[in-house]
């Protein structure tokens, strides 16, 4: 290209982004690893409120038919730094949600894959904000940010934090650096440490909560179910529609309500095991339950079992919709439908 071309089409593009706000025009979207369990739910929501052709998915394979024909999707690989630049320039996309990531059990198999890409990828997506390419990040973090030496119950906001699994680690790094990002170069990147997340539209790849969501399968379909967690194990869940709700919340919020630029708790609802079978056994009254752990019960035994959210309801009016009965009512009919 010219040296007078690529002026001229820099020029119309920034003259397009101005006439386009003066218009109003809705913001582009640009959801990396829209494919995944998150993803998925995250871009149908944003779909539907802002209208499909405005969100751009884009994952390293193909999703769901749902998410794949109501519109726009790339193939992308979240390491690609050039790839993305390419994406956010075809589409003019002003705000990315970095969805991509390796989580907590696939993660202890393959620890400098994980690193690289957890890393790699948010700091691609920070760097386009700080050149100003891009004027606003979602990215998640999780409950794996804390460690064994963190308070386990009601786990404050602001609390030591000593992650023992890759995956935890690169969240609490990813944490520092978003901070870092907002404080240094004016980044306006919003993040949750997110619950474990329950749902059926998707299935999730390789967590340690992932327990919580194959329970419900094995009960419709042999009425029975192996844990791999102990059965006193209590960690803190969410149902998938209150995590896309908060993530929502979180990105509308007026920027000057955004007071922790590291990520914000959101507790969601508490249990064991034992206590999510009692509740399936309302439901499905021969389910049966036994319990072999295996590495996975390390991981959750030094994650929190509870978490205080009590700061994202009062910046950004944060507030849980479903309890352990709706989650385990609305999981089972949501399963059964798909049969
Ligand atoms: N659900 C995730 C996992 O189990 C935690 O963020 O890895």
């Amino acid at each position: 290209m010219g040296f007078y071309t690529y002026l001229f089409a820099q020029l119309s593009l920034f003259w397009d982004r101005k006439i386009n706000k003066f218009k109003r025009m809705p913001n582009k979207i640009l959801i990396i690893g829209a494919c995944g369990q998150i993803g998925t739910e995250l871009t149908l929501a944003l779909r539907e409120k802002h209208g499909n052709e405005n969100i751009i998915a884009s994952d390293i394979r193909e999703g769901k038919e749902d998410l794949m024909s109501s519109g726009p999707f790339e193939i992308l690989d979240a390491q690609d730094l050039t790839a993305i630049e390419k994406i956010i320039a075809k589409y003019e996309v002003e705000e990315v949600y970095l969805l991509a990531a390796m989580l907590s059990a696939t993660a202890e198999k393959n620890p400098m894959k994980a690193w690289e890409l957890n890393m790699n990828s948010l700091f691609n997506i920070l760097n386009l904000a700080k050149e100003k390419k891009i004027a606003k990040v979602y990215w998640p973090s999780s409950i794996a940010a804390f460690g064994p030496n963190t308070p386990q119950e009601n786990t404050p906001q602001k609390t030591l934090m000593d992650p023992t699994t890759v995956y935890g680690i690169s969240k609490l790094a990813g944490e520092r650096w978003c901070k870092y990002y907002h404080q240094r170069y004016g980044v306006d990147v919003r993040s949750i440490r997110y619950p474990g997340l329950i749902s059926y539209k998707t299935p999730p790849g390789g967590g340690t909560t992932d327990y919580a969501i194959e329970i419900f399968h094995e009960a419709l379909k042999d009425k029975k179910y192996t844990c791999f967690l102990s059965e006193n194990t209590g960690l803190p869940m969410m149902y998938m529609e209150d995590a896309i709700r908060a993530t929502i919340a979180l990105m509308e919020a007026p920027e000057e309500n955004i007071k922790v630029r590291s990520s914000y708790n959101l507790a969601g609802v508490s249990f064991t095991p034992k206590e999510l079978a009692e509740y399936i056994r309302k439901e499905i009254p021969d389910f049966k339950i036994d319990y072999a752990p295996d590495f996975r019960q390390a991981i959750a035994d030094s994650w929190p079992s509870s978490i205080d959210d009590k700061q994202a309801q009062e910046d950004w009016g944060w507030k849980l919709k479903y309890n352990l009965e709706d989650i385990t009512k609305l999981m089972l009919k949501g399963i059964a439908a798909q049969k």
